[in-house]
């Protein structure tokens, strides 16, 4: 199988590691060298964290040796499977499916690891609507079971068997929906931690109870605001713009809260402060 994976940020890299780590030939392509050397870095330490716990069959070397870093789209010419993993905009997204459509055989197919952009839309500026597939990954990649398959208006089932057998080759469980807004998992998930987020504006409780009482009382890993955290809370964001939008009930609209603190740069986890600080 050669696997190719467009973007070396947190998902994609997660994603690369996996599928080498299953004995996959990988390619990794994002735009500038920086780019590609955090996502080497990002894989090599996590692959460390893996080898120290005996969770590896082979070394990190033997598993980063089947991965290529490159700058260059037209090195896909010949993937079976290409997964995108850059950043979510929708314009974005497009014009690199439009390009990859150009680039990969005929046989390849294209896939999105978007958390909420239609996957119809972009599987029709592909090119090859028939062979275009979502393949939502959980983050953190590596340690998460569930690979999210999103099938097109015109996803053909051959292709949806190729990328379910794909996923399970790379030791993951994939379950199947219809491309409707936010999936299964978005749909779900978001409207909790934007629920979570309004108990916040609203003083119900403090950030710590709020997610005490969900990971005691439900037995969540972490609780909603910390996992908005994890997840960003611009992505958080966006989500909700895109259910609010897309089915029209104003249930899924977005907290005012996460609005302001998206506006004050309080992005969670990744920008030092969210509702915590790190
Ligand atoms: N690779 C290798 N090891 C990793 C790792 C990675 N990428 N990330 C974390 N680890 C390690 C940690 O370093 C830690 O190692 P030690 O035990 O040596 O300290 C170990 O994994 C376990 O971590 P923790 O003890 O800190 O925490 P945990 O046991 O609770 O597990 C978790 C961590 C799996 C992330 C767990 O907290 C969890 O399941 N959280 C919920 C995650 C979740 O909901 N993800 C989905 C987000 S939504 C999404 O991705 C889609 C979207 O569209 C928004």
């Amino acid at each position: 199988m050669k696997f190719g994976v467009v973007g070396a940020g947190q998902m994609g890299a997660g994603i690369a590691q996996v599928a080498a780590q299953s004995g996959f030939s990988v390619i990794v392509q994002d735009v500038k060298p920086e780019f590609l050397e955090r996502g080497r870095a990002t894989i090599q330490k996590s692959l460390a964290k893996l080898h120290e716990k005996g969770k590896l069959t082979e070394t990190p070397d033997e598993i980063m040796g089947r991965i290529r870093f490159s700058t260059d789209l037209t090195d896909f010419a010949d993937s079976d499977l290409v997964v995108e993993a850059i950043v979510e905009n929708e314009a974005i997204k497009a014009e690199l499916f439009r390009t990859l459509g150009g680039i990969v055989k005929a046989e390849g197919i294209l896939a999105s690891n978007t958390s909420s952009i239609p996957i119809t839309a972009l599987a029709s500026v592909s090119g090859r609507p028939t062979q275009f597939i979502g393949m939502h990954f959980m983050n953190p990649v590596p340690l998460m079971a569930l690979v999210e398959v999103i099938r097109g208006h015109s996803t053909s089932d051959e292709t949806a068997q190729k990328v379910i057998q794909t996923a399970e080759q790379m030791g993951k469980t994939p379950l199947t929906c219809n491309d409707f807004p936010g999936f299964v998992s978005n749909r779900i998930l978001m409207p909790m931690l934007n629920e979570a987020i309004q108990c916040v504006m609203e003083g119900v409780a403090e950030p710590e109870a709020i997610d005490g009482i969900m990971k005691l009382g439900m037995n969540h890993p972490m609780g909603p605001l910390t996992l908005a955290d994890f997840i960003g809370l611009d992505t958080c964001l966006a989500i909700m713009e895109v259910l609010h939008k897309g089915l029209g009930d104003d249930k899924y609209r977005p907290s005012p809260l996460l609005r302001k603190m998206v506006q004050a740069g309080l992005l969670g986890r990744k920008s030092g402060e969210g509702f915590y600080k790190y």
